[in-house]
């Protein structure tokens, strides 16, 4: 990039830099976001697709989840990465409703685009936005209904929802049930849900049907030496952060032995020293011992002589559940040992699950600690259900901190949608075209819902949109059918957090992409054109070369 001053160029950015500005910029950007959006569309809803997504090492991933498919997408365009962010703000929020976020983001730009065309200036639209956006949220209070948290039939029914369409079709039922439980295990008194202390443990083999709750933590680790205790009751838990084994030089050291009675002490030594740590082990009164690094063999063979439950190579994450779950403290030096870092449990227990050796920790000192063993067919289909599983947990624990939920279906949209034009119709002016193109944004879900289950887009839409203008304000579309019912009466329920969240993230984005007017890129180095990474998606995002020199 470059100035004119005086006939000399004063040059500003880094050669081999590029830049956009005004109208193309925004173009390339809006281009590239709603080719992310379209890429997710055909996944929203109960009878959405799948999608493949093969990885450089052909990998395979398939799934029905909007934040997996981006994520594992490789996007590099940086308004598209935007539209990334959406979805994971929405998973780390509410864990559902990340396609229909994404979705809408797409769609917010899609009609911006129209506007811009009419030459309404980009930072009314944003106005527009902000604005329907704000009303949008007010409207979903006002149509949100209120739930007890103690209501296992509804949680379930949100839990149903959520799993809809997710490949967990047959075994809904049964997963829901577990769901539920799991959720009203661990909520707290004052209503919240910590879903860290539910653990999700996948078991490929057996049936979907076989998935089961377990009221402590499941270790997917057996224990170290088969004449150690199978059974433990009465478990004092010593989680360990350092090596049972002896102390390996951090150095390259050469010991030069010229006497066989040389090599006997040393070994003697060796021998001494690992079984100093265990008789560490045994002092504190631990009788089962977690260990995140190795237990070498002779370690092994003195914990089991002492009637020691062993595990080794334990997750990281796996220690801070057992941590939670029965009070221990995480040792991380050999010297720190004592009594009082010891945790409780009523039974350890190694225990066969479809052929392989699982440790169970039952009877926790604290009983908010759950597993879900999670059982199917084959890798893709345990996968794609420990996903289903994620989503239904995190929405019903939402639901019991919430207490506030909506239907589904798309009613909830055509109804903000219609409130939104009433309201544009008041505000007037050009910002009133922006909120109007916002309201109309938001009938691509029930929109999308009917295509992807290939019904007729408009005539669904106009049916839903008549009950709604009769008062009926909680009609959806019932995809089975193909027509508009009540979605209360389907008992399809949602948390009310999935639309405010992915209504709000989703105007931010459009907005912040919106008001994008100039991209500056600095090279790459090693890229052999320079400018802009590439943005791989439907051919859109690079720049033609050339294009950045002003
Ligand atoms: N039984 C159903 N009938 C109609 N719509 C449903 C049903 N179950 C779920 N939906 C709708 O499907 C949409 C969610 O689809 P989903 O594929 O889970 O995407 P997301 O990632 O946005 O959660 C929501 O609008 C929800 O209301
Ligand atoms: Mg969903």
């Amino acid at each position: 990039m470059s100035q004119q001053l005086g006939g000399q160029q004063i040059l500003i950015l880094k050669e081999g830099s590029t830049r956009t500005r005004g109208r193309d910029a925004q173009g390339m950007n809006i281009t590239a976001a709603i080719a992310v959006a379209s890429a997710v569309r055909t996944t929203l809803g109960p009878k959405g697709m799948d999608k493949m997504l093969v990885d450089t090492i052909g990998d395979v991933v398939i799934t029905n989840d909007g934040v997996t498919i981006l994520k594992e997408m490789d996007i590099e365009h940086p308004a598209a990465k935007m539209m990334v962010e959406v979805a994971k703000t929405q998973d780390d929020e509410v864990g559902d409703g990340t396609t229909t976020a994404v979705v809408i983001a797409g769609e917010l730009l899609k009609k911006a685009e129209g506007l811009l065309e009419q030459d309404v200036h980009p930072t009314i639209i944003a106005a527009g936005y902000r604005q329907a956006a704000e009303k949008a949220q007010e409207f979903l209070k006002d149509i949100a209904i209120d739930v007890k948290a103690t209501d296992k039939a509804m949680l379930k029914k949100i839990a149903e929802t959520a799993m809809t369409g997710k490949g967990a079709e047959a075994s809904k039922d049964a997963l829901c049930d577990l769901v539920v439980k799991a959720v009203t295990m661990v909520a707290d008194e004052d209503g919240t849900v910590n879903t860290d202390n539910i653990k999700v443990e996948k078991k490929t083999g057996g049936s979907i049907n076989d998935s089961e709750i377990i009221e402590g933590v499941l270790i997917d680790k057996e224990r170290v030496h088969p004449s150690m205790p199978k059974k433990v009751t009465n478990a004092k838990i010593l989680l360990l952060n350092a090596a049972v084994e002896f102390k390996k030089t951090e150095v390259d050291a050469e010991i030069n032995i010229t006497h066989p009675d040389q090599l006997q002490a040393f070994l003697d030594e060796e021998e001494r020293m690992v079984r100093g740590i265990v008789d560490k082990i045994v002092a504190s009164g631990a009788n089962v011992l977690f260990c995140q690094k190795g237990i070498d063999d002779i370690a092994q063979h003195y914990l089991s002589k002492a009637g020691i439950f062993a595990t080794r190579r334990v997750k990281k994450s796996d220690m801070e559940k057992l941590a939670r779950a029965t009070g221990a403290s995480l040792v991380s030096s050999i010297d720190a040992i004592t009594k009082e870092e010891l945790g409780k449990a009523g039974l350890v227990e190694e225990r066969k699950v479809s052929g392989e050796e699982m440790t169970f920790v039952e009877q926790c000192k604290n009983p908010k600690a759950v597993s879900i063993i999670v059982r199917g067919g084959t890798e893709h289909v345990v996968d794609e259900l420990e996903r289903a599983i994620h989503d239904a947990l995190r929405v019903v624990s939402v639901v019991v901190e919430d207490k506030k939920i909506v239907v589904g279906g798309g009613a909830p949209e055509t109804e903000l949608s219609l409130r939104l034009r009433e309201f544009a119709a008041s505000v007037g002016g050009r910002a009133q075209l922006a909120i109007e193109a916002f309201a109309a944004a938001l009938e691509i879900i029930p929109r999308t819902l009917a295509e992807n289950a290939g019904l007729d887009p408009i005539d669904m839409l106009v049916e839903i949109r008549a009950a709604h203008e009769k008062g009926k304000k909680t009609f959806g579309l019932n995809v089975y059918e193909g027509k508009a019912v009540d979605m209360k009466a389907a008992g399809v329920f949602e948390p009310l957090r999935v639309k405010t969240q992915a209504i709000s993230s989703a105007a931010e984005a459009a907005i912040m992409i919106l008001r994008i007017d100039d991209v500056i890129a600095s090279s790459k180095s090693p890229s052999p054109e320079g400018g802009m990474p590439p943005g791989g998606m439907g051919g859109m995002g690079g720049m033609p070369p050339g294009m950045g020199d002003y």
